[in-house]
């Protein structure tokens, strides 16, 4: 088999990432959670203010995977960073290397770009996945944990941002 080309995605690479992230979502068990569009995915990736970009591996003009990341910034480090949202490649091209590629090629981007961390979040049964992370010298955040404020939360979390209660209705 040849090596992928890792190459940014283009705006018709969409409906494939599309794809590929309702894969991903399956596999994490997590469906019911995945409810952007292929329009939502355009335009977080390509629309006037992007607030992801993504990169794909391609073998033989077919794209078999792919990276998503969006800028963090961390005020310790007084840096940007990464964050990688989504790794996958399609279950008939794991262990060649491909997501390993993908991996240090997000990890090259965030060099280029001075950024003081390349940070995500693993399942913590995924362990195929992790053994990958620790094999290029990630390590878990074992004493942090993640908070998330969203749906009926976030609506009803009944302050504004002055810090006055919401008006009624
Ligand atoms: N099948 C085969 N090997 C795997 C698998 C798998 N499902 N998952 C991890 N590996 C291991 C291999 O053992 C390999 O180790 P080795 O090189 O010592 O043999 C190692 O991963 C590196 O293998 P690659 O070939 O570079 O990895 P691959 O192309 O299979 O991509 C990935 C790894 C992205 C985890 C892929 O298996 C996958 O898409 N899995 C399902 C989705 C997933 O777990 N995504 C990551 C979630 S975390 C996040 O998105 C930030």
């Amino acid at each position: 088999m040849s090596d992928p080309a890792i190459r940014p995605a283009r705006v018709d690479d969409c409906p494939a990432i599309h794809a590929m992230v309702r894969e991903l979502a399956d596999f994490e068990r997590l469906t019911n959670q995945h409810v952007a569009t292929v329009a939502d995915l355009r335009l977080s990736l390509f629309g006037l203010r992007p607030a992801a970009e993504a990169m794909v591996a391609e073998i033989a003009g077919d794209v078999v995977g792919f990276a998503l990341v969006f800028a963090t910034y961390s005020t310790f480090l007084g840096k940007s960073g990464l964050w990688l949202e989504d790794l996958y490649v399609r279950p008939a091209f794991r262990g060649q290397g491909i997501g390993r590629s993908l991996l240090l090629h997000v990890a090259a981007l965030a060099r280029e770009r001075g950024c003081g961390r390349l940070e995500w979040a693993v399942l913590d049964w995924n362990t195929r996945a992790i053994d990958l992370y620790r094999s290029l010298g990630a390590v878990p955040l074992g004493d942090w944990t993640t908070m998330r404020l969203t749906g009926a939360a976030l609506d009803g979390a009944g302050l504004t941002p002055s810090g006055d209660p919401a008006p009624a209705g």
